[in-house]
């Protein structure tokens, strides 16, 4: 019997590399990414080992060698804590701990504990606790995990239960209420979603693989402050700003949280609120870090997820962002071979905005009604109305007197104003 090590915010790390193309080349991952991962979960990392091996070792997963070159390195750091960039069984996990003397996370773990710190909302806190408790509950081994103690215990236990059976209890509980607060999160926020829709405000959804600068170019969009830092997961949960360009009328603009490549199923679905703005979306914009060796594999695993959750016919703009740190690619719009348009940009500097705006603009298609009026002198009201609305793009005099108007906004919004204010367009429009 032995109680679990709390761990630390140091940690020695533990990579694995298997041949590519073995039969565990899933649990094949990427070593830089790993290191970026720990830091995103604020840790200090003490010492990277790496080795090589053909098939997991079923007791340790790096066999009793290393196992042993492990210990050495944890006794030399005082390491308080291993993560591994791996998936361990809980036997694995258990094992560890005991030879190593301090806790010992896995990937799954490690990416459950960075979603936990930047959970925001209530609905994505309960998720990741979810998931944390489904992942906490194939861990359950006797005389391992007391969860009764931390709660303080007394009259928890049911008649005739063993500790291992009042503990698996416990997260059956916690796991229901939970499910049960979610799904009444969830309705709340379809109604939100719904009451939107009624309001029939275009949406434009950012995706785009972690780091790729999501909240930068959010953030710029919208000049509002959300959080963001050079870390993975800096966004959390879906946020909503609507915004006004004259080019478009009023939108949505929703930001997502990053994708990640071998996310484990459980988490994606536990971020399902995040993706189903982007499945309601009239445009997504795909942010890609141009700079990133990574960056073709980092679209296609963005492009699959979105395949996963059923968004890919939404229409996608590639948007190819951080070209301050290229010397070869400058700000503007392109197109891809025969491919879609792509956009490329700096949220940083903000070079490209003009280009992107435009290119959301013929995105959104025709949810957005783009029209010339001949505005005779006595058409004052009008040019006024069209003003207070914010739709005028461009005016210009005529000769013969009044003007010509270059008219943008939204589908929806355009209606309601043309009924509302009752004018009445016909022999108006160049
Ligand atoms: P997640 O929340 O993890 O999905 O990340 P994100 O896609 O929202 O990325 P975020 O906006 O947090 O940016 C990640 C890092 O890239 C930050 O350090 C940004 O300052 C940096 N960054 C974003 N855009 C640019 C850019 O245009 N140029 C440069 N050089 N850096 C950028």
């Amino acid at each position: 019997m032995f109680e679990r090590h709390q761990g630390g915010d140091k940690a020695v790390l533990v990579h694995v590399d298997f041949p590519p193309q073995s039969p565990h080349d899933a649990s094949r991952e990427d070593c830089d990414e790993f290191v970026e991962l720990v830091r995103s979960a604020g840790l200090t990392t003490l010492e990277l080992i790496t080795t090589r091996r053909d098939r997991p070792d079923p007791k340790t997963f790096i066999g009793e060698g290393k196992v042993a070159d492990l210990k050495d390195a944890v006794t030399l750091h005082e390491a308080p804590l291993v993560l591994f960039n791996h998936r361990l069984t809980p036997g694995q996990e258990r094992n560890l701990e005991q030879i190593l003397g301090c806790r010992v996370i896995d990937r799954v773990g490690l990416i459950l504990d960075i979603f936990a710190q930047r959970a925001q909302t209530h609905e994505g806190k309960l998720q990741v606790e979810l998931a944390q408790l489904k992942h906490l509950s194939t861990r359950l081994i006797r005389g391992w995990t007391h969860l009764e103690r931390q709660k303080g215990g007394i009259g928890l236990r049911g008649p005739g239960e063993t500790q291992l059976e009042t503990d698996r209890r416990l997260i059956r509980d916690r796991m229901r209420w939970i499910e049960s607060r979610l799904h009444k999160v969830e309705k709340q926020r379809q109604q939100g979603r719904k009451s939107r829709q009624r309001a029939a405000l275009p949406t434009v959804a950012l995706v785009g693989y972690t780091n790729a600068g999501k909240s930068t170019l959010f953030n710029r969009l919208t000049q509002a402050g959300v959080y963001q830092a050079d870390q993975l997961f800096a966004t959390l949960d879906p946020t909503l700003r609507r915004v006004e360009w004259p080019e478009t009328g009023p939108l949505v603009l929703a930001d997502t949280v990053g994708f990640i490549r071998h996310l484990p199923h459980d988490l994606v679905a536990a971020f399902k609120a995040t993706l189903e703005e982007t499945r309601d979306a009239q445009l997504l914009l795909h942010v890609i870090d141009a700079s990133d060796p990574r960056r073709d594999d980092n679209i296609e695993q963005v492009e699959q997820v979105l395949r996963d959750i059923g968004a890919d016919d939404v229409p996608c703009l590639r948007v190819y962002n951080k070209t301050d740190r290229l010397t070869d690619a400058s700000p503007g719009l392109r197109t891809e071979g025969q491919h879609q348009a792509s956009v490329w940009i700096s949220a940083k500097t903000g070079a490209g905005m003009q280009e992107l705006r435009e290119a959301i603009v013929l995105g959104l298609g025709d949810q957005v009604v783009s029209l010339k009026l001949r505005l005779p002198p006595e058409a004052g009201r009008i040019r006024a109305l069209l003003y207070q609305q914010n739709m005028v793009l461009v005016e210009k005099d005529l000769p013969e007197g009044g003007c010509e108007v270059d008219v943008r906004s939204s589908k929806v919004t355009w209606e309601r104003f043309v009924r509302q204010s009752g004018i009445d367009l016909s022999g108006l429009i160049a």
